[in-house]
């Protein structure tokens, strides 16, 4: 199958490679020049663990190509993936200007039938306005159909979640177009729902507001395990025991971050208040998530006897582990909240150092994680790289001024941490 991927972001390039790895050919396309040209050299411009691997393996297979020139890409392909960026606009609400821009040049460049597939998260009702677009840019008169196809890929993780998705879903109004995008998943050999465009569009909300309120959920029970002395380790393991429940998404610690849940939250709150419905469920997850990392630090300043003038170190910066990601990420709101109480903070980070010292000139950052604890008064853990679960404890405590430890990301084990002589503070552990 002749494939074009629109948008060449995590979702574009995850989709627009593994597509081709499955025997397609797909050309990925940008307006972003810079971004296009390194593709075709074979850099990749994002962090994402096995990307590079298959980006390079197909490109030379000749099945996967990158162009800056997006109606020479409608042209070459019968299928239209569209992955631009939703990014969030005023009131919080999806700003849909990149998947429009896409949907007229489809209009203006298809010369047959095309099959356009929205992957990009899209208010509920988006498919209709793309069809209205691509109608209304045609100058001859081509048939297309419109289908949505969401996304549900984790950062860090995201070539493996193309291969072995949990579902597909597929939202269409004509069964032939959607059985055609179902095929082309076929190989994965994932169950795939076929569902009205709507329900569809409705599916990707649901999940991800659903998975922000089960953090938010078990990060107020940690907030009142730290009152009543109970631990929320002991209790999500009792709790997620229960198949009603289950054990994922259930770490407690400063809470969610990244480029979709903050996005997709506040954009599902408006949704429904366009649909005449307030979202209070909803609207108290992102508040309970607004305040985490500020609940964190009145902890660190409480142990602390006051933040001004202490030495802090802190591990983490990206959003979450294995991505150099820094949107909306608690770590960063977490240094920001620190400096201004005054703290002199280090930070360490695998991947986002730099990233962050553009967004933040003021951050000093250091190599490795040790140097950022030299002299520390404390050490804040706030995103869960692998790296810190396996730190030489010994060492550590060799090197801080006081061996404390708050862990917003509850990796370490409580008694063993305190065994190697550290004061230990977690998010709702004993
Ligand atoms: C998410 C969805 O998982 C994915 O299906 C969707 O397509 C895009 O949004 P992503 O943003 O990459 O993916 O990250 P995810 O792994 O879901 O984590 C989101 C945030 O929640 C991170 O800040 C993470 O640290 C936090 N989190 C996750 C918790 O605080 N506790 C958990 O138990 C799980």
């Amino acid at each position: 199958m002749r494939i074009a991927v629109m948008g060449t972001g995590y979702v574009g390039l995850v989709t627009g490679a593994c597509f081709a790895d499955l025997g397609n050919h797909v050309i990925c396309a940008d307006v972003d020049e810079d971004k296009i040209g390194m593709l075709k050299d074979g850099e990749i411009p994002i962090f994402e663990p096995g990307l590079t691997e298959i980006v390079r393996i197909n490109a030379k297979m000749g099945r996967l190509e990158f162009t800056t020139d997006i109606e020479d890409a409608v042209k070459d392909s019968k299928i239209i993936f569209v992955a631009v960026g939703t990014p969030q606009g005023a009131d919080g609400e999806a700003d849909l200007n990149q998947v429009k821009a896409v949907a007229e040049t489809v209009g203006k460049a298809m010369d047959g039938y095309r099959l356009v597939v929205n992957k990009s998260t899209v208010p509920v009702g988006t498919g209709d306005v793309v069809g209205q677009i691509i109608e209304e840019s045609q100058t001859e008169n081509h048939p297309f159909d419109v289908v949505s196809n969401p996304e549900f890929l984790r950062e860090g993780s995201a070539v493996h979640d193309f291969m072995h998705p949990d579902r597909v879903v597929v939202g269409c109004s004509n069964q032939a177009a959607g059985q055609m995008v179902a095929e082309l998943y076929e190989p994965l050999d994932a169950p795939i729902i076929i569902t009205d465009i709507l329900s569809a569009e409705m599916i990707k909300y649901t999940s991800n507001a659903f998975l922000a309120l089960k953090i938010s959920f078990i990060n107020e029970i940690a907030n009142i395990c730290d009152g009543v002395g109970a631990d929320i380790k002991e209790v999500v393991a009792g709790v997620g025991m229960d198949g009603r429940i289950n054990p994922a998404f259930f770490g407690a610690g400063i809470g969610f971050g990244g480029s979709c849940f903050p996005k997709d939250t506040l954009a599902l709150i408006d949704i429904a208040a366009k649909a005449g419905y307030d979202f209070r469920v909803l609207r108290s997850a992102v508040d309970v998530n607004y305040d985490q990392p500020k609940r964190f630090v009145k902890r660190m300043g409480e142990e602390l006897g006051g933040l001004n003038g202490k030495k802090v170190a802190v591990w983490g910066l990206s959003f979450k582990p294995n991505t150099d990601d820094l949107r909306e990420s608690p770590a960063l709101g977490i240094v920001r909240l620190l400096k201004d109480e005054g703290a002199d903070v280090t930070a360490y980070d695998p991947a986002s150092a730099d990233g962050a010292k553009a967004e933040i000139p003021w951050l000093v950052t250091a190599e490795n994680p040790y140097d950022a604890a030299k002299a520390a008064e404390a050490l804040a853990v706030v995103t869960d790289w692998n790296m810190f679960k396996e730190v030489n404890l010994e060492k550590l405590k060799g090197l801080m001024a006081r061996p404390l430890i708050f862990d917003g990301r509850n990796i370490y084990d409580p008694e063993k941490v305190r065994a190697a002589g550290f004061e230990y503070y977690g998010v709702g552990r004993r």
